[in-house]
């Protein structure tokens, strides 16, 4: 398989995950309508494809073959970690927050249901994110100790020494002045925890040694960090069209890489990033080669 088809057909089999999982979901039809709006708007769905990457090197680390099927667990974890990732988004996009009018291609999800709805979809994909991790079902084969540790890494990323927490900073530093080091902090916090998280905990349920976990940790944060210098780089560089979401980080007087660095040096600091990250695949030899590219991937991409 190569990397291409790699990608299309882990979203294609994390998308039919969502789709199954939200359809069996008792609630409201408008909080499903706006739940399933943002869920489906067309996102990369880079962290789940990324944890499920990880799982798979880990379970192989002697050969260079990819399932063409992703276990039925390594799925779940990814779905979950998507279900968060939107509603950081939906949040993110809030008047309160980035107040934006446009994202994934689509009017963002208090455009089209209003803020109270939006709050409440976002409440709802990260609460029952936590459902799909505990189904006993699905998580049959893996022993508890192993999910909870799963659990407890995808709780304390997206939270408040992690997404939450980096989000709070983000917005308390627009229009002020900050230093090299703050930046990064928020940066490690609102993006790359969870993107560590992500490969951490498909290493976790793999089974992994404490080596293997180590090594996805290093390699988790320099690619999360990364993808947000990138992600700040394609604000100033990108169109809202090409990037299907609004671009406002100069507007608002956000804290970003190419404020603090210029755009060069946020570019060579991004690579830097994606070959530390690399050299920390070293362990898990050719069987990285997904991770290796989605390393690439995460700073050259177009959106
Ligand atoms: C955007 O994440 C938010 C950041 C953390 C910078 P993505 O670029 O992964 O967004 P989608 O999921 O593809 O829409
Ligand atoms: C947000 O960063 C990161 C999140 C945790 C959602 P940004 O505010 O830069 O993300 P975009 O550019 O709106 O996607
Ligand atoms: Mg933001
Ligand atoms: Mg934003
Ligand atoms: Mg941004």
């Amino acid at each position: 398989m190569d990397f291409k088809e790699y990608l299309k057909s882990r979203k294609t089999e994390v998308d039919a995950f969502i789709e199954e999982y939200l359809s069996s979901i008792d609630a409201p039809s408008k909080l499903l309508e706006a739940m399933k709006y943002s869920v489906f708007a067309g996102g990369k769905r880079l962290r789940p494809i990324l944890a499920i990457a990880a799982y798979e090197t880990c379970c192989s680390s002697n050969s260079s073959s990819t399932t063409s099927d992703s276990d039925e667990a390594a799925l779940a974890l990814g779905a979950a970690i998507e279900m968060i990732h939107t509603y950081s988004l939906i949040h993110d996009d809030l008047p309160a927050m980035d107040d934006d009018d446009f994202r994934r291609g689509s009017p963002t999800n208090h455009k089209v249901f209003g803020d109270a709805v939006a709050i409440l979809a976002g409440d709802a994909l990260l609460t029952q994110a936590f459902e799909v991790l505990s189904d006993d079902k699905t998580f049959s084969g893996i022993e508890p100790g192993r999910r909870n540790k799963i659990i407890s890494e995808i709780a304390y990323s997206s939270g408040s020494s992690g997404m939450v927490g980096g989000q709070v900073a983000d917005i308390l530093s627009e229009g002020k002045s900050i230093d090299r080091q703050a930046l990064k902090d928020i940066h490690l916090r609102k993006t790359s925890a969870l993107i560590r998280a992500s490969v951490v905990s498909g290493a976790i349920l793999a089974g992994s040694a404490n080596d293997k976990i180590s090594a996805m940790e290093i390699y988790g944060s320099r690619i999360g960090l990364a993808f947000q210098v990138a992600d700040d780089i394609l604000d100033v560089t990108g169109t809202r069209e090409e990037l299907g979401k609004s671009t406002s980080d100069i507007t608002r007087g956000k804290k970003t890489y190419p404020a603090l660095y210029g755009i060069d040096e946020a570019r060579c600091l991004a690579d830097r990033l994606v070959t530390e990250a690399a050299d920390a695949l070293e362990p898990f030899g050719e069987s990285a080669w997904v991770l290796r590219t989605l390393a690439k991937y995460i700073v050259d991409r177009k959106n």
